[in-house]
């Protein structure tokens, strides 16, 4: 049986123009499994996001899952953590940034604890744990936020991803499972007084693509996000850009890191009304969503790897 953690780190903004938290969510960039190890869409989605960085700011990445195609790694000296991920996030900009890890279901066919134990063999490369929290404080305010990253496999289960649709099958460990989700419910009372609540997956609640909802998080999750009044969940594990909208929280999903696909074969499967914006071009080179909170607004702006702005949403400070 896993005996999981929780971990909480601090991540102290660097105080710049604007006062503000920010960073980038990208999901589902893992490479490929032979040379090169990276596609053309991760090495322009890594160029644009340094671009992004650059000129308006990030403080770390957020990266959402299946962070190596297609069976992750072996073990902690895996050379696909150079050729998949140092190698090309090593653009101006992204550099410095560290990054905060969670694992998608192509990162649980191959070895987890090897990508923890990566943290110690990059100084950029921060997954503490299976879950975690990070606290986050908006310089020069007294607004904090909270970013509680999830392991959704470990929660719902495998899925094979190439059976088109197919669900997550259900934990593997029930208890587990049941202690994340404890630990989660912990953490949501805990932030009361955070001025965002944030909470990271790979797999989504809602999304209208290829995958769609997931049921096991629709059941689990959804009312938790509700009920506390989370600010917006975030994940990938759909390759394209979505924003949805439901019951005050939002829903990002960011999958467009290495592949993009257009189908919205689940659009009747979420709320009607719900989906705000869409992108998943085929032609297109990737994408990634800017997160942006300062002490009146948490602003989400997904851009395309060319650096062209998609879609923009302000989301209010949660009312006290
Ligand atoms: C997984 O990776 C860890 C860390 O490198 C290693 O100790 C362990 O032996 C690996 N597990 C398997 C099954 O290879
Ligand atoms: C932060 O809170 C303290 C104590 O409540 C207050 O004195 C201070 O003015 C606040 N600072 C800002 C920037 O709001």
């Amino acid at each position: 049986m896993l005996v999981l953690l929780a971990v909480t780190a601090v991540v102290a903004a660097k105080a710049g123009p604007g006062r503000a938290v920010q960073f980038l969510a990208v999901g589902d960039w893992g490479g490929v499994p032979e040379p090169p190890f990276a596609t053309p869409r991760e090495v322009a989605t890594a160029a644009a996001m340094g671009r992004v960085a650059a000129e308006h700011g990030a403080d770390f990445v957020l990266a959402l899952g299946d962070n190596f195609y297609y069976d992750g790694v072996r073990d902690e000296w895996d050379p696909r953590f150079q050729e998949t991920f140092e190698r090309v996030f090593a653009v101006p900009g992204l550099r410095a940034l560290p990054w905060f890890v969670l694992a998608g279901n192509h990162d649980h066919h191959g070895n987890v604890s090897a990508q923890l134990a990566y943290s110690r063999h990059s100084d950029r490369w921060h997954f503490p744990h299976y879950y975690y929290s990070l606290r986050l404080h908006v310089p020069g305010t007294n607004a904090t936020a909270r970013l509680l990253v999830l392991d959704t496999v470990l929660l719902c289960g495998a899925t094979d991803d190439f059976g088109v649709g197919a669900p997550p099958r259900g934990p593997v460990d029930a208890a587990a499972a049941e202690a994340q989700l404890s630990w989660l419910q912990g953490r949501l009372a805990a932030a009361r007084h955070d001025r965002y609540v944030l909470v990271a997956g790979h797999y989504p609640v809602w999304s209208v693509a290829e995958h769609g909802p997931t049921a096991c998080l629709v059941r689990l999750l959804r009312p938790l996000l509700r009920r506390h009044r989370v600010t917006a969940y975030l994940c990938g594990h759909d390759h394209n850009l979505q924003f949805l909208q439901e019951d005050g929280v939002g829903y990002v999903v960011s999958g467009a890191g290495n592949f993009m696909e257009a189908s919205q074969s689940h659009k009747a499967a979420v709320p009607p009304g719900t989906l705000r914006f869409f992108f998943g071009a085929p032609e297109s080179p990737g994408g990634f969503a800017h997160l942006r909170l300062d002490a009146t607004a948490a602003t989400i702006t997904f851009l395309e790897a060319t650096g062209r702005v998609l879609y923009r949403v302000a989301l209010p400070p949660r009312d006290f």
